[in-house]
């Protein structure tokens, strides 16, 4: 038996953070093991390299090399594991976060993302991933709302975000089945009917 792995995604301030953990929740209420992990990050590893990519600047393709690094080890120690002994896995972000934010907001493109890709033997696909979706201003409107110093990649301009935003709706319509859009202008309430809707679905 093998578990299923969930990515949540979206602009900085599209709202993924304030309906994570009631994703991993309801799927506990369904009976399931979850294990809650984020990327960069989810390992030893990943966490210090998500100090150094939250706060130093780097050249981007360092920046891009360390986010996959970061993933390689978060896969080998943490979500292969847990997919093997049935568990399931919710991830604050994964491989679409790079073609995002590195191919599109950077600049990289996709073709050198993919590279990596298939560099490291072709990265696990989500079953399903959750892209959380508002305008860019409203974006930006919830991140200076949201308290805490901004770090290394929110402090980025609108057009950088603009360029995020189009990747993740891009890659939607690409791989329809996965990426599901979930439109975050709504309530809280009406987010979570929809995630609802979805989750019993899969
Ligand atoms: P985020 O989930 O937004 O953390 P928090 O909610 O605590 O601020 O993720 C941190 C940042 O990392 C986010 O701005 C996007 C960026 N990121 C990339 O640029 N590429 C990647 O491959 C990943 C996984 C994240």
């Amino acid at each position: 038996m093998t578990g299923r792995f969930i990515t949540l995604e979206g602009v900085d301030g599209a709202g993924k953070s304030s309906h994570r953990q009631w994703v991993a929740d309801f799927l506990r209420e369904r009976g399931h093991e979850v294990i809650e992990s984020r990327e960069p990050g989810g390992t030893v590893i990943g966490e210090k390299l998500r100090d150094l990519l939250l706060a130093e600047p780097m050249e981007i393709e360092t920046e891009t090399l360390l986010m996959f690094a970061a993933r390689r080890e978060h896969l080998a120690r943490v979500i292969q594991p847990a997919l093997r002994a049935g568990h399931w896995v919710v991830s604050d972000r994964f491989t679409d976060a790079s073609y995002a934010y590195q191919g599109a907001g950077r600049g990289l493109g996709a073709h050198r993302i993919a590279r990596l890709e298939s560099w490291l033997g072709g990265i696990l696909q989500p079953d399903l991933t959750l892209v959380f979706d508002v305008p860019v201003e409203v974006a930006r409107e919830r991140l200076t709302q949201a308290g805490e110093g901004p770090d290394r990649f929110e402090r980025q301009d609108a057009a950088f975000f603009a360029r995020v935003r189009g990747a993740y709706l891009e890659r939607a319509k690409t791989f329809p089945g996965r990426i599901k859009v979930v439109d975050s202008i709504r309530s809280v309430y009406e987010v979570r009917k929809e995630l609802e809707n979805i989750l019993v679905n899969i």
